[in-house]
């Protein structure tokens, strides 16, 4: 499947936000953990989603779609073989381990896919479950999590990790005893994962915080959750803007979770208007940019998943900015791309490059690396002169639900096509 751009458009009208996916997805695991049905709302339509109800349904859970919500029923789960064609798709798989270990005593993980954005390791994984007593094996294509007796510990994460917080978390809620996670994730989704879990009866101190209490318990109740707005389409809608020009109402957001991207916006010379009450931001592009250095942090700075689109921002800005991306080192990959089209970029070393603008950019053949890089593309395509070709759009598909129909709505010109 293709996406065929013309461009340069500028935006303009009101695009609303969709659940956030990387809540979403842990969310799913967490309802194996439960013992009752889930029921979780406002959940993107996208293919990551998709794979992730495949994959626990193949475990056995019933698993029921309506609108944009799902009910997941555990108690029907038949076996803990995590199915080796998904998880090369996609790596949150790995928050089942937690509730597969709690059911089964044994997991059989296959090595996990994801990205194509650098080495995506899970030693903190394989330690994290160490700790707690886990016998973990591993073999050359898969690792086999056995648990005779599991015993509440005290992690520290060596590097802050968002899916290692949340499959310790989803191990701990059930471990007797207490755990401590120390160096925890601080994202919002993980602090929604927590108060997800605590509305079902898991005790939990710190939720949000660096350092995670957790207080095991036997039960935990079934129940029903909504998910919070997704932060990175909400940055990636700003970001669009300044590539792009016009002016865009973004709704059903939370400003308050891109304070700092829309920090660089601001600097750069864009108009951002927020309206935290009614989850609503008007951004603007009405005077020429300025370039802004920045580089990327844990939350609450400025997410890697946001780097791509705010480095395409910095093509159509006055100066020199030097994006430093510090937590995956294949996610600055898609430059040479950029080079093709006319961007003016210098890639230092896989973590930094340094943008010169502003430059024209021409449209031209393009391939969806990963889901922020391909949306990036996507966006350089749009601020394009001509014509442009996306390929390989099931990258796009994977992270941002409708993205073609809803960017036509404020005035891109997209199509898809089925080649
Ligand atoms: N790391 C290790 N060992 C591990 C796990 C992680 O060294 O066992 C390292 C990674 O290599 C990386 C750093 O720790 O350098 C942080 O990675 P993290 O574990 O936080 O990433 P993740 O949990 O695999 C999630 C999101 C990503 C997002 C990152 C960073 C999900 C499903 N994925 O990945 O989202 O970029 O956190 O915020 O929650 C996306 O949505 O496109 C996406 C890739």
């Amino acid at each position: 499947m293709k996406f065929l751009i013309d461009g340069p458009t500028p935006l303009n009208g009101s695009i609303s936000v969709a659940g956030a996916k990387n809540e979403a997805l842990k969310l799913f695991a967490a309802a194996l953990l439960v013992d009752a049905p889930v029921t979780i709302h406002r959940v993107p339509e996208i293919e990551d989603v998709q794979r992730m109800a495949e994959m626990v349904a193949a475990l056995g859970a019933r698993v029921a779609h309506t609108g944009d919500a799902y009910t997941i029923d555990p108690t029907s789960l038949a076996h803990a073989v995590l199915p080796a064609d998904l998880m090369a798709r996609i790596r949150a798989g790995l928050v089942l381990l937690g509730p597969l270990l709690h059911r089964f005593g044994e997991v059989i993980l296959p090595l996990p896919g994801g990205d194509s954005i650098g080495r995506r390791p899970i030693d903190f994984f394989i330690r994290g479950f160490r700790a707690f007593g886990a016998e973990v094996i591993e073999e050359p294509e898969r690792i086999i999590f056995r648990a005779h007796h599991l015993a509440a510990t005290r992690f520290v994460f060596p590097l802050v990790s968002v899916t290692g917080t949340e499959a310790l978390l989803l191990l701990a809620v059930r471990v007797s005893g207490t755990t401590i996670i120390e160096n925890a994730a601080r994202e919002p989704e993980v602090a929604a994962l927590g108060e997800f879990l605590r509305s079902c009866g898991a005790v939990i101190d710190g939720v949000g915080t660096s350092t995670l209490t957790i207080r095991g318990v036997d039960r935990l109740r079934g129940g029903e959750v909504t998910c919070i707005p997704d932060r990175i389409e909400t940055g990636t809608f700003a970001a669009f803007v300044a590539a792009c020009g016009g002016e865009l109402e973004i709704r059903d957001c939370a400003p308050a979770l891109v304070s700092a991207p829309l920090a660089i916006l601001t600097e750069m010379g864009m108009s951002v208007e927020r309206d935290d009450a009614a989850g609503v931001l008007r951004i603007a592009r009405d005077t020429p940019l300025r370039a802004v250095s920045f580089q990327t942090d844990g939350y609450p700075g400025v997410p890697t998943d946001l780097q791509p689109p705010l480095t395409i921002a910095q093509t159509q800005a006055e100066g020199l900015a030097l994006v430093h991306e510090t937590i995956f080192e294949g996610r600055l990959f898609y430059i040479d791309r950029l080079l093709k089209m006319g961007a003016q970029a210098i890639l230092c070393d896989p973590h930094r490059c340094v943008i010169s603008g502003p430059r024209v950019l021409h449209g031209t053949t393009l391939e969806s690396p990963d889901i922020r890089a391909g949306m990036a593309l996507l966006i350089a395509a749009a601020a394009a002169h001509g014509h442009s070709t996306i390929d390989n759009v099931y990258q796009i598909d994977r992270g941002f639900a409708r993205i073609d129909e809803r960017l036509r709505a404020i005035g891109v010109q997209i199509t898809r096509t089925e080649e």
